[in-house]
């Protein structure tokens, strides 16, 4: 078994059917053939506190809730997150990989929300203080593609998949400007072409961070 001597934060965003859950499972399964210990995260959710604020955050019934709302619930199983599954597994110097984090925070309720991204990074700081991912990969596809996709799998039925195609390009765009301030960080990855393909360009980003 491979352990850094830190431990690697890596994450995983992309709007909507963009294919980002296939793309952190063949990583996870790469590094994993390669010998590194890999942590699994996953937001909202991962631990069983975060399974029940998941439940309520993508609840149908839920359509009165208020943005801040879903921004503080989002925080608060991210908080449990940190606590219970990310710091510890990055103190044994393992790699830990989430499917979504902050940057979720900035484009949905920042961006399409409206709720501004001063607000979140205040939020961030004040609940996560530094942890921040060493390197994300946003997997990029055109918004309307990507719905599309997501509807034909049948996997947009929760209340956050159901909002309008503005919500999900004002997602997108937060994408963008996130990409444009932080480049060293904040990678966008073509997801066009096979999952190979684009999974080439996944490793070819993280490979660099192994050595
Ligand atoms: P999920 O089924 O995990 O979606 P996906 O497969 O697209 O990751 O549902 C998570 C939903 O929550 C998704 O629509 C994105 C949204 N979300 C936010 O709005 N803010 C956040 O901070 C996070 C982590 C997720």
């Amino acid at each position: 078994m491979t352990r850094l001597s830190r431990g690697l934060f890596l994450s995983f965003e992309g709007t909507e059917g963009t294919g980002k859950t296939t793309q952190m499972r063949i990583l996870v399964e790469r590094l994993r053939c390669l010998g590194y210990v890999v942590t699994e995260n996953q937001e909202p959710g991962a631990t069983a506190i975060g399974r029940e604020i998941r439940r309520l955050l993508l609840d149908p019934e839920h359509q009165e809730m208020a943005p801040m709302t879903e921004l503080l619930l989002m925080f608060a199983s991210r908080a449990q997150a940190a606590a219970q599954i990310i710091t510890p597994a990055l103190e044994r110097g393992e790699i830990v990989v989430s499917d979504r984090f902050t940057d979720s925070s900035l484009a949905y309720q920042g961006e399409a929300r409206q709720l501004g991204f001063d607000t979140v990074l205040a939020l961030h700081r004040l609940v996560l203080g530094t942890l921040l991912p060493d390197l994300t990969l946003c997997i990029s596809l055109d918004v309307q593609a990507g719905l599309e996709r997501a509807y034909q799998r049948n996997l947009s039925s929760d209340r956050l998949d159901r909002q309008s195609l503005a919500f999900h390009q004002g997602v997108d765009r937060g994408y963008r400007k996130i990409a444009e301030s932080e480049p060293q960080r904040f990678r966008l990855i073509d997801g066009a072409g096979t999952p190979d393909e684009v999974a080439a360009r996944v490793w070819s980003q993280v490979e660099p961070l192994l050595k």
